[in-house]
């Protein structure tokens, strides 16, 4: 297991003042470019949900990164996958919130009838940053009366405490920077 982990961190690289001056910008292309480092990471978002959810209904990707993760997350459980996408992207009756993160402002949508209510729900993106993405997916999925188990997240900036807005929805990263 520390071996996946290692794995997976020596295949994420650092892009200085990127998108904009002063954001030291984690990459993980390169960790979608080894098929094994990819399924390392894979494996241990699977190894952790088995030990700590028994029991759950969707897993729910947030635009545009938590897609590359969640859906063969979902195919290993045989559950459905889920879309929160940025605004303007989903067809017919959505539910919105707007939200800040570490370089900008966007808002995210998901449709309505996405879960039934009481469902339970597993959050994933590639990466916590301040945590306001995660944060307002977390009060989308809330507004449909969905139950969120977890957020899962492969790399968590520790020192912009993104876990602390978060709360009170619990967080799971792989790996922390600070
Ligand atoms: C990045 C990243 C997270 C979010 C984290 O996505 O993939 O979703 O920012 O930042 P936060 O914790 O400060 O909110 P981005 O909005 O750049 O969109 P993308 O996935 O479409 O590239
Ligand atoms: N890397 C990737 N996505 C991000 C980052 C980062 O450092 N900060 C906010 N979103």
């Amino acid at each position: 297991r520390e071996a996946k982990r290692r794995l997976v961190r020596e295949r994420i690289r650092e892009f200085p003042d990127f998108p904009s001056p002063g954001i030291l910008f984690r990459d993980i292309t390169p960790l979608l470019k080894d098929p094994l480092a990819f399924k390392a990471a894979i494996d241990l978002l699977e190894d952790y949900i088995k030990a700590s959810h028994p029991k759950f209904d969707y897993i729910a990707g947030l635009d545009s990164r938590g897609f590359l993760f969640g859906p063969s997350l979902a195919q290993r459980f045989g559950v459905g996958f889920l879309l929160i996408r940025k605004k303007g992207k989903l067809p017919g009756p959505t539910e919105s919130v707007s939200y800040t993160l570490e370089y900008g402002k966007a808002e995210l949508e998901v449709q309505s009838d996405a879960v039934q209510p009481g469902q339970k729900v597993i959050l994933i993106d590639d990466l916590l940053a301040t945590g306001g993405t995660m944060r307002a997916a977390c009060e989308l999925m809330s507004k449909l009366k969905a139950e969120i188990l977890d957020c899962l997240v492969v790399v968590e900036l520790t020192f912009l405490n993104g876990a602390k807005i978060l709360k009170p929805f619990p967080l799971h990263a792989l790996l922390k920077y600070d």
